[in-house]
């Protein structure tokens, strides 16, 4: 039996239909509201708004939740692999034994990119940000791999190459960046571990993969992989809502992560810990400069949309601070800023009222100091770590026949009507 909620608008009423998800929140399906009552809703960013049904990833942002087609992030950064992980994410299910080898065999076949891909990173000025090449790396793939997608395993192949690719992107960006030649992927290694061989390895010094190390990249890229509707996945599936090619609705995530509300916040943080160690700052004074409505500074890598309790993904990344710079033998004073930054903000009724708590990003960046990636690779590594997440969402929605291209409305508020007025007589 359908519930309804019934809407009273200037003594109307009409019925609408509730619908009803396995569990998390209830929806009031308003999809007939303007052709029956003339009227649109109104929600900018679409904090109340639910954009699509899905199975992948399910959060609970009162309660700190975040599972990945119904298993806890918990038990995935504990027991799986980042490649086992976007298995999961992208078939639905976790993979037997041989499809996990067959998985990992095809991602080595596909890592290496087309050598003319090359002068298009010897051509970008030097400072470049890596996002932005990352972007129109991954938009260029179509024009390297043109083939038609004919059925599900043409498909399957495509997600491969793009997951296996886009490590060989983000070292060569990097690499160039340092005026070093590339290297090439080594298959001798796993996913993580020859991310790190691309990234390190040099014919001066060789580069040795340290286990401890490669295993907290993939449970870095465990945390990152999935996050249901965020902006750059909600980017990803408005783009895809148009039938475009998976490489151009990806590069278009891409972009979205770069902003520093969003996955370039882990960039943000790690400058915004820099200027508190280097100029000295005292705490309660960035506490007070973040709490100041006047000053545009907030508190990177703390509050969000959803949750209003701790991130769950912010309390493991915090234990793997403590793991990582302990296997590097390293101390890293942005890491005793960080915690004195988030035990004066917790204690503080500004953040309290508001429900702000450490986010992913607030600890990420101390985990990618202590491995040795540079600052301005800190969001590549997010994007490494989302894209099995886009890619399940963009074939969730590309599949789902309820799903339409993405058109938004509008509440208008400019001029209603104006002559056009020659140009001597303005
Ligand atoms: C990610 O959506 C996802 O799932 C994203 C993500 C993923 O995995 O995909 O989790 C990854 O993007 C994490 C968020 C990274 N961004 C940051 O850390 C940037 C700092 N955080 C804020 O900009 C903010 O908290 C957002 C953008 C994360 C969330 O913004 P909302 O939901 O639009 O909340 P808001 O801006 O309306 O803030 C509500 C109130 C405001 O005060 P009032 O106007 O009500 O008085 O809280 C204040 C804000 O001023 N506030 C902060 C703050 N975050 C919110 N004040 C100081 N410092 C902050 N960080």
């Amino acid at each position: 039996m359908t519930e309804y909620a019934r809407l009273i608008i200037e003594d109307q009423e009409y019925k609408l239909p509730l619908i009803n998800g396995a569990v998390g929140d209830r929806a009031i399906d308003i999809r007939k509201l303007r052709q029956e009552s003339g009227f649109i809703t109104f929600d900018p960013g679409f904090g109340n708004t639910g954009s699509c049904k899905s199975s992948i990833t399910f959060m609970d942002g009162e309660k700190g939740i975040l599972r990945y087609r119904g298993i806890p992030i918990e038990e995935l950064a504990e027991h799986s692999s980042f490649v086992e992980t976007a298995f999961l994410l992208i078939m639905g299910r976790l993979p037997t034994r041989e499809e996990l080898t067959t998985t990992s065999v095809n991602l080595n076949d596909l890592s290496l990119l087309h050598e003319n891909m090359k002068s298009f990173y010897q051509n970008y000025p030097p400072k470049s940000h890596p996002m932005g090449i990352l972007s129109a790396m991954v938009n260029a793939m179509r024009s390297f791999h043109p083939e038609l997608v004919e059925n599900q395993e043409d498909l399957q192949r495509t997600f491969l190459r793009l997951i296996s690719k886009v490590r060989t992107m983000a070292a060569m960006a990097y690499k160039f960046s340092v005026g070093q030649n590339p290297v090439y992927p080594n298959p001798n290694y796993s996913y993580c571990a020859n991310f790190l061989h691309m990234m390190f390895d040099n014919p001066v010094i060789p580069y040795r993969v340290d286990k401890e190390i490669s295993d907290a990249l993939n449970v870095f890229w465990i945390l990152h992989a999935d996050h249901e509707q965020n902006c750059s996945t909600t980017a990803v599936r408005v783009v895809g809502s148009g039938k475009v090619n998976l490489y151009a609705a990806i590069s278009s995530g891409i972009s979205a992560l770069w902003g520093p509300l969003h996955g370039g916040a882990n960039q943000a943080v790690i400058r915004m810990l820099k200027e508190i160690h280097t100029q000295g700052l005292k705490i309660p004074d960035v506490i007070k400069k973040a709490k100041d409505k006047n000053d545009p500074f907030r508190l990177m890598g703390f509050g969000h949309r959803i949750y209003k309790t701790y991130d769950p993904r912010a309390k493991i990344m915090k234990e793997m601070c403590d793991k990582v710079l302990k296997r590097t033998k390293t101390k890293d004073p942005l890491l005793d800023i960080a915690m004195e930054l988030e035990a004066c903000a917790l204690s503080d009724a500004y953040f309290q009222d508001k429900n702000l708590y450490p986010n992913v990003d607030f600890y990420s960046g101390i985990v990618l100091r202590a491995i040795g990636i540079p600052t301005n690779m800190f969001t590549v590594m997010f994007a490494i770590g989302r894209l099995p997440g886009w890619i399940a969402h963009w074939n969730e929605d590309f599949n789902d026949p309820e799903m339409k291209i993405s058109r938004p409305r509008q509440v208008y508020t400019g001029e209603s009507l104006l002559p056009y007025t020659h140009i001597d007589k303005r």
